[in-house]
């Protein structure tokens, strides 16, 4: 656990990261130091040792004859390798020395060399004399040459003070090896933890832009590390919070303005009816207008009814509050029974409605609300074409059924086309009352409803020569 100082305690993260580089850099010096000093000295004593079995290998050679020895002892006393022979019971064989000059060596021991195995102690701190020194010892064993019995040992020995003095050399110059390093490694790591401080102020000052609303902020980055991640991260969170901040503006746009809208709407019917009821009340009406005049209010009062009824129903659709109930639907089926509804008012109008060919196709949808969106279509058709035709096609596509209404009707201009699905947007103000209502709200609802079945709906026009709407309906899952 972290003492409770030191969490408490504040240290910048360009000391955190500092000190995290140098603890690692100087870790691994001593670690490679500490191994290589153990190293270097395990291979030297190793060396020693091969050389002194292969001394104590070519006495035996030498058939243990002591003119020979004499000869071995001198070469190898210049080297300062010492030899003494033992007889099987760990008695002096050779040099000359007290008969209880006995070699000093335990009974497993002298059993591992009965056996034939070889022995090497590599540190022992007297030599076979008893001088107090560092030395390395080997004991090879010897077999009689005719009966292969055990017939004694022999122990080589050399002082070790030369190899401690090369460790010790050795140890110095990693030293300053690795001081050398520690200053390089110092160095880097200052060059380091600054880069990547100078990233995270970055982020963090952008960080701090946004808090205080700039939400236009882009990071540069690559793909390379965790900063550059959270970089990207960062940007995708700005974007995100900018689409949020716009989506409430918008939201907040719409409501004011529809509040406006909505009470414009409702204050032509109004200001008509109150007219008309002023005019009752005063007398002023004559008496054979009385009557066409309670008809206008009867209509003026439906069209405000009609009115609070499709707000209704538009904020319900866009609220997600109604539910579809989607079948497959033979699409002959619904346009008939559209035509029968609307016999009537095509007749009035003067325009001709076709219905093209669709005996074998079907639709995904909801039957009400798929009425209302036709219904709504040829009622915008008929009401914007003078002596027309009015068509109603549908074709199957790769995407799904398409739907087409299309009328030879006085059409829309570009800008106007772009509108049509704002609610209480009319393209032709001067066009107000007609029969057919004319909130500017058909469309708006059509949309919606069109995006509750995941359909897609699209108009093409041209001033004076007609409008086609294309709704396509994907095909059931
Ligand atoms: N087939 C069409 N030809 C030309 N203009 C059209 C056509 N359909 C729609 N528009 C234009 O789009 C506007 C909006 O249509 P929408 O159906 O939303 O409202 P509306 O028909 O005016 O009123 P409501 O349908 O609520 O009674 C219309 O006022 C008209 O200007
Ligand atoms: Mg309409």
């Amino acid at each position: 656990m972290i003492p409770k100082k030191l969490t408490k305690m504040k240290l910048p993260y360009f000391f955190q990261q500092f000190l995290g580089f140098l603890a690692v850099i100087i870790l691994l010096m001593a670690v490679t130091v500490f191994s290589l000093v153990l190293f270097g000295r395990r291979t030297a004593l190793n060396a020693t040792e091969n050389r002194l079995f292969s001394y104590a290998e070519s006495i035996v050679d030498e058939d243990l004859d002591p003119t020979q020895l004499n000869t071995i002892r001198r070469v190898l006393t210049a080297q300062e390798v010492s030899f003494f022979v033992f007889s099987d019971e760990g008695n002096i064989v050779y040099p000359d020395l007290p008969r209880n000059f006995r070699a000093n060596i335990s009974d497993d021991q002298l059993d591992q060399l009965e056996s034939g195995e070889r022995i090497a102690l590599t540190t022992h701190h007297e030599d076979l004399l008893g001088n107090p020194r560092e030395t390395t010892l080997v004991y090879l064993p010897y077999f009689n040459e005719n009966s292969e019995e055990f017939a004694g040992f022999i122990t080589v020995s050399a002082p070790i003070s030369h190899i401690n003095r090369q460790m010790e050399e050795l140890k110095g110059n990693l030293f300053s090896a690795f001081l050398i390093s520690a200053i390089v490694a110092i160095l880097m790591s200052l060059v380091f933890a600054h880069y990547q401080v100078k990233r995270v102020n970055r982020l963090r000052k952008a960080a701090h832009k946004v808090a205080e609303g700039e939400y236009t902020i882009q990071l540069e980055h690559n793909e390379r590390d965790e900063i550059d991640y959270l970089t990207r991260d960062f940007n995708r969170m700005v974007i995100a919070l900018k689409e949020s901040q716009d989506e409430v503006i918008n939201q907040e746009e719409r409501r004011k303005s529809f509040m406006q809208d909505a009470a414009h709407e409702m204050r032509t019917p109004l200001t008509t009816i109150n007219g008309l009821l002023e005019g009752l009340e005063h007398n002023v009406i004559p008496e054979n207008q009385r009557l066409r005049s309670i008809q206008l209010m009867r209509k003026e009062t439906r069209r405000l009814i009609r009115l609070v009824n499709e707000n209704m129903d538009y904020e319900n659709i866009r609220s997600n509050r109604i539910m579809l109930t989607k079948h497959t639907i033979p699409l002959s089926e619904i346009v008939e029974e559209i035509s029968e509804q609307m016999k009537d008012i095509v007749k009035e109008s003067s325009n001709k409605l076709i219905i093209g060919e669709m005996d074998d196709i079907h639709v995904y949808a909801d039957y009400d609300r798929l009425k209302q969106i036709l219904v709504n279509l040829i009622k915008n058709a008929l009401q914007f074409t003078n002596n027309g035709t009015i068509k109603i096609a549908s074709q199957f596509t790769s995407e799904g059924t398409e739907i087409t209404v299309s009328d030879t009707g006085i059409g829309m201009t570009d800008v106007q086309m772009e509108n049509i699905f704002e609610r209480y947007y009319k393209a032709d103000l001067s066009r107000t009352k007609t029969k057919f209502g004319e909130s500017g709200l058909g469309l708006a609802i059509v949309q919606q409803l069109v995006n509750l079945h995941g359909a897609k709906i699209s108009v093409e026009s041209e001033i004076d020569e007609g409008t086609t709407f294309r709704i396509l309906f994907p095909e059931k899952k």
